[in-house]
Parts: structure tokens; C-alpha cells; sequence
């Protein structure tokens, strides 16, 4: 394993902290819930929530029987649950030892054909055998690494693929510096417009477990093309990103974004990466680099 830099190290303890207290008593019987009732769930969170979309582009579902998956950055566990639940052999990875207990509650709860095994800590500190994985996935995960970290994650992943594998990442897309000012100046939940409260903004932004970094469509094509053979960027939410600022009921702007995410597909690619706020990230053909 290639040491990284002090301020990779911080970052991961800065996650951990974050983490820890977001996940530190989670209780499963919601997730048990989502279980006994997969199909609905999946129908309706695949066609309308831009993450459970993005991940499940493409007939995932389908294809995921049986597979040997590792999700990196597992955190509330719910897409490691699913995929267990699908009939996936699936390795599930966070900092957070919370994940670890949200894990083995599921496994006491829920009757896997192949209970959810978790690897604890970060995914370069392990001795992982090469080639042994069908998959390697991340939701909302690879923006939280520095890119010096982000690298030495990739390039293992393409060492731990088999040759036919494939890694699938759902991240944020930040392909326009306009629209990125746009998302900042309006307040969102807890953060503050950096607009309007500029003080305010930063001492949330110092709280804030994501580092500054590139996230464009372009960095991860190149990040990609240095260790696998075919990559694909799948932008998304050019008009279902409007949905936090329309005034109407839950249920009417549920029909909106999984609109919204249909019609989208329809615009010139160029206007679909401008207005992207979020993006798939599909790699394929490990160039099986051997180990360093
Ligand atoms: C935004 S959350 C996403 C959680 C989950 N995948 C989801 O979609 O809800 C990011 C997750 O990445 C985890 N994480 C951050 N840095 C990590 C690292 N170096 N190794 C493993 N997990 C990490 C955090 O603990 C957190 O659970």
C-alpha cells in the first residue's frame, strides 16, 4: 500500500467523526421493513430518487444475483441490505464502525442466502486477494476521498476486479462553475445560503465532511481512463435538480423528479453534463496493473 498525506489521513478522521455520530444507534427494522417489500421500493426509488436511479441504471438489479460485490462507504447500509436481499455475495466497507453493528443486526434479522460480510476501515489499508471481485461499487462515496486518495482506491479496485469485472459509482456532477455558485447561494437544510450568511456558510463548511475537490464529469473520465480500458459517465438531474425549489406537496414533486429524470435523457448530451448535478460513473476492463 502507497502511504497517503497527512491531509488524506485528517479527511478520513474528519469523515469518521462526522460519520460515527450520524450513524451511532441506527435502527433496522425500517431497512428490515424495505426488505419484505423490495420490488415496491426498488419501483418506485429506481425511477424517482436520483441516487437509487443512478446506481441502478442500466438493469443493475438483474444482474446482480449471485455476483460478489464490495460497496465502499456502505454507511446506513441500505444498498448493501438490497443487494444481499437480491441475492448478491456482498463485502460491505465503511470507516464508520456503526456500519459494522447496522450489518450484523441485519444479518440476525433478515435471512440472506449469503449473509453480508463487513470489512472494517479503509478499503487501501486491507490485503485483498486480486482479482476476486465481480464488482466494486460506491454510492455517494468517491467525493469524500482526496484525490490523491480517490487514485490509490481506483487503482486497487482495478487490481481486486476479476478481468470482466466492473466498478459503478454514484457521485455528485459539478461540470459549471455557475451552477455550482447557484446551488451555494440558496440554503439547503442545514447550510446556509454563502450568499447571504457568508459567516454562517463557513462554519458550516468547516463542519462539512466533503473535501474541495474536482467532481467534473472530465475528472473522472481521466481518472478512470489511467486504469481501465472502458469508462462511461452517465450525467444526470438537469431538470430534476429544479424539484428543491418548486412549491409543491411531496407527492406532486415526486412525480416531477421521476418525470423530470425521463424527458431529461431527450436534451443534447452537452446541455445533459452543463446541467448535471449528478452522475454515474461506470468502469469496465481493469487494466490490472500489478500490485505496488
Ligand atoms: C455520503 S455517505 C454515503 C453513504 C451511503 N453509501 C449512502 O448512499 O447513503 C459517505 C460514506 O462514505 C464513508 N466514507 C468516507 N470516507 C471513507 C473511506 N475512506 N473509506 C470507507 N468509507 C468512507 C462515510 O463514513 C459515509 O458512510
Amino acid at each position: 500500500m502507497k502511504v497517503i498525506r497527512k491531509e488524506s489521513i485528517s479527511n478520513i478522521t474528519k469523515n469518521r467523526d462526522f460519520y460515527d455520530k450520524k450513524y451511532k444507534g441506527v435502527n433496522v427494522s425500517g431497512l428490515i421493513k424495505t426488505l419484505n417489500n423490495l420490488d415496491a421500493f426498488l419501483n418506485d426509488a429506481t425511477t424517482t430518487d436520483i441516487s437509487w436511479v443512478g446506481m441502478y441504471i442500466n438493469n443493475f438489479k438483474d444482474t446482480v444475483k449471485g455476483k460478489k460485490i464490495m460497496e465502499l462507504g456502505c454507511g446506513n447500509c441500505a444498498n448493501v441490505a438490497i443487494l444481499a436481499a437480491l441475492g448478491a455475495e456482498v463485502v460491505a466497507n465503511d470507516i464508520s464502525d456503526y456500519s459494522e453493528d447496522i450489518v450484523k443486526a441485519l444479518n440476525e434479522n433478515y435471512k440472506f442466502e449469503h449473509n453480508i460480510t463487513f470489512v472494517k476501515g479503509d478499503f487501501t489499508s486491507h490485503n485483498l486477494q486480486e482479482q476476486s471481485l465481480d464488482m466494486v461499487i460506491g454510492k455517494a462515496f468517491l467525493h469524500h476521498l482526496t484525490l490523491e486518495h480517490e487514485f490509490e482506491v481506483i487503482k486497487k479496485i482495478s487490481q481486486v476486479l476479476k478481468p470482466d469485472g466492473e466498478a459503478r459509482f454514484f457521485e455528485p456532477a459539478v461540470n459549471s462553475k455557475i451552477l455550482d455558485e447557484l446551488r451555494w447561494a440558496v440554503p439547503m437544510n442545514n447550510r446556509p445560503s454563502k450568499l447571504l450568511s457568508p459567516k454562517a456558510f463557513k462554519q458550516w463548511e468547516d463542519s462539512d465532511p466533503h473535501p474541495h475537490r474536482d467532481n467534473s464529469s472530465k475528472h473522472f473520465k481521466r481518472l478512470g481512463h489511467q486504469f481501465f480500458d472502458t469508462t462511461e459517465i452517465i450525467p444526470m438531474g438537469m431538470l430534476e435538480r429544479f424539484y428543491r425549489i418548486l412549491p409543491f406537496s411531496t407527492k406532486t414533486l415526486r412525480k416531477y423528479r421521476r418525470v423530470a429524470l425521463k424527458l431529461e435523457k431527450y436534451a443534447p448530451k452537452f446541455m445533459q453534463y452543463f446541467g448535471a448535478r449528478s452522475q454515474t460513473i461506470i468502469y469496465k476492463m481493469p487494466k490490472q496493473t500489478s500490485h505496488v
